[in-house]
């Protein structure tokens, strides 16, 4: 054996000995995939406001903004939402099946001011006592210009329920955003319900607040949300906090708009909660929400995570808005803190994904946890984890302030995939074994799959599904 030779297997057995150190700390090899498309930079810019999709329904005191959402734990309710501007009119709801009677359901009106702002008036009425699995038709604005509307409830809460959930984040009301809204429509994967991670309408970034961009905001979506239940997740641009105008009471828009099932799954506040939605579990948090120790919402997810039968409801959701895992120099480790305090229970309790925004890309994870460190043992390092979930970014939706294309170099090991372009997801459960989920860039046609992974079930069937991905 040569001198250099001797060099060179001495550097081949230290390499081995740092590699055996680096492996030994389960570091994740095959760092992820940059992708290699570069959308082209285009400024995003809000539709002005005598645009088609912002249009008032013509009519005296014809109800806007319609939306509905989910209305109690298992999806037998639907709380269903307008805005009339001339009067309050009716806040009733006529509703009926192919095979039921016309039934009617009361609800209330609330208002708020904000600043020099005065709102419509803004109607909710929850619908209860549905079928499962059934379509119905629902009138509003009875005694004026009345609008109808349809809806179909989710199948029975069951493992084997399929279901398709559509994927939307930080949308906002730009010509990008109407992009993003026609591709989910137009995905022949057709999504059921939109799980949606924050961030709606960016009106906050007008002079104080204009919350006229509330309402055009909810005329835009209406076309989707008037048919099908979006699950509100609340986003920092929800909180709408603005001392300087007087405006000192956080979410104030948003939660005078925007109703949730909140109180069905126990929760004392509207921004943290469950449902539960064909074979899903689904709990929403709220970065923007005290969330340490002793905290109501604190209190609530330790009581929550438990309850969760995953026979009944294999696929455990989380959503939130700042992600924990992220890897682009915008809004970098703002999710850390409660890393901290939850990602322990994500892993006890084998949470299958988690969907986050508020970074304007894309991005998914490999399974990772992060939950080994103490004060002395130096293990602060994220390591593959078959029992943790995948952390999805998705705040790709298209809002003005435009994409986050800078990322942290070299992409660290827990990132998977990752590309700064705009689009939609859908998770299409099959069965309590697998769920195909695929992630859609604006710019292809409405079929193309940009990103796509199999999830395997983390507690039917818990083995490794990283390679499934595509
Ligand atoms: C609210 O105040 C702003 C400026 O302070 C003004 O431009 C706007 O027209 C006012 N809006 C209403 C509804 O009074
Ligand atoms: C928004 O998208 C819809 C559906 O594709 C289209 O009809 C409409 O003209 C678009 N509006 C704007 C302002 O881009
Ligand atoms: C969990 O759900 C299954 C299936 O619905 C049911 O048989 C079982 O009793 C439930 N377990 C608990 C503890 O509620
Ligand atoms: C990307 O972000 C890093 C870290 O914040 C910064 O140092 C760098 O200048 C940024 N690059 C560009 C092109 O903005
Ligand atoms: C569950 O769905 C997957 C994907 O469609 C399929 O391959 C598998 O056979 C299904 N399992 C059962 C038990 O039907
Ligand atoms: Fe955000």
């Amino acid at each position: 054996m040569g001198v250099l030779d001797l060099a060179s297997s001495r550097a081949v057995a230290a390499t081995v000995v740092v590699l055996g150190l680096v492996l030994s700390f389960g570091v994740v090899c095959n760092g992820g995939k940059t992708s290699s498309f570069v959308r082209k930079v285009e400024k995003t810019v809000d539709m002005p406001l005598d645009s088609d999709v912002f249009k008032v329904p013509p009519g005296y005191n014809a109800p806007q903004q319609v939306h509905i959402t989910q209305g109690d734990q298992l999806g037998k309710a639907v709380i269903v939402s307008w805005v009339t501007v001339d009067e309050p009119g009716s806040s009733s709801v006529l509703y009926w099946s192919a095979n039921s009677k016309k039934k009617k359901a009361e609800g209330k009106i609330t208002t708020y001011k904000f600043y020099n702002y005065t709102s419509g008036y803004i109607h909710h009425t929850t619908v209860r006592n549905l079928m499962f699995n059934t379509k119905y038709y629902y009138v509003v604005g009875i005694g004026h210009t009345e609008r109808q509307f349809w809806f179909i409830t989710p199948p029975e809460v069951g493992p084997d329920s399929s279901y398709t959930f559509g994927l939307i984040g930080d949308l906002g009301q730009s010509y990008d955003s109407n992009k993003t809204l026609t591709h989910y429509e137009l995905n022949p994967q057709k999504g059921q319900a939109v799980l949606f991670v924050g961030d709606l309408s960016y009106a906050d970034n007008y002079p104080n607040h204009d919350n006229v961009r509330w309402d055009t905001w909810g005329r835009f979506i209406e076309r989707s949300v008037a048919y099908q239940p979006w699950i509100w997740t609340a986003g920092n641009h929800e909180i709408d906090f603005a001392p300087e105008i007087g405006e000192t009471k956080p979410f104030k828009p948003y939660s005078h708009r925007y109703h949730v099932p909140y109180k069905a799954s126990g929760s004392t506040s509207p921004f943290w909660y469950s449902i539960k939605r064909a074979s899903a579990y689904i709990i929403v948090l709220s970065s923007y929400s005290a969330y340490g120790k002793y905290t109501p919402q604190y209190k609530w997810l330790e009581e929550e995570l438990p309850k969760v039968n995953r026979s009944e409801t294999p696929w455990l959701i989380v959503l939130m808005h700042s992600p924990w895992y992220n890897s682009y120099n915008y809004h970098y480790m703002e999710g850390e803190t409660m890393r901290v305090m939850y990602e322990p229970w994500f892993v006890t309790y084998k949470v299958d994904v988690v969907f986050a925004g508020h970074v304007h890309a894309y991005e998914r994870s490999e399974r990772v946890s992060n939950v080994a460190y103490n004060i002395v043992n130096g293990i602060c390092k994220p390591v593959k984890d078959q029992y943790a979930p995948v952390y999805i970014t998705i705040g790709d939706g298209g809002n003005l302030e435009g994409l986050a294309t800078n990322m942290t170099e070299p992409q660290p090991d827990y990132s998977a995939y990752r590309e700064a372009s705009f689009g939609h997801a859908t998770f299409d459960i099959k069965n309590r074994t697998h769920a195909y989920y695929s992630w859609h860039r604006n710019q292809d046609g409405y079929a193309v799959k940009a990103d796509s992974m199999w999830f395997f079930n983390r507690f039917y069937h818990p083995v490794d599904d990283s390679t499934s991905a595509e």
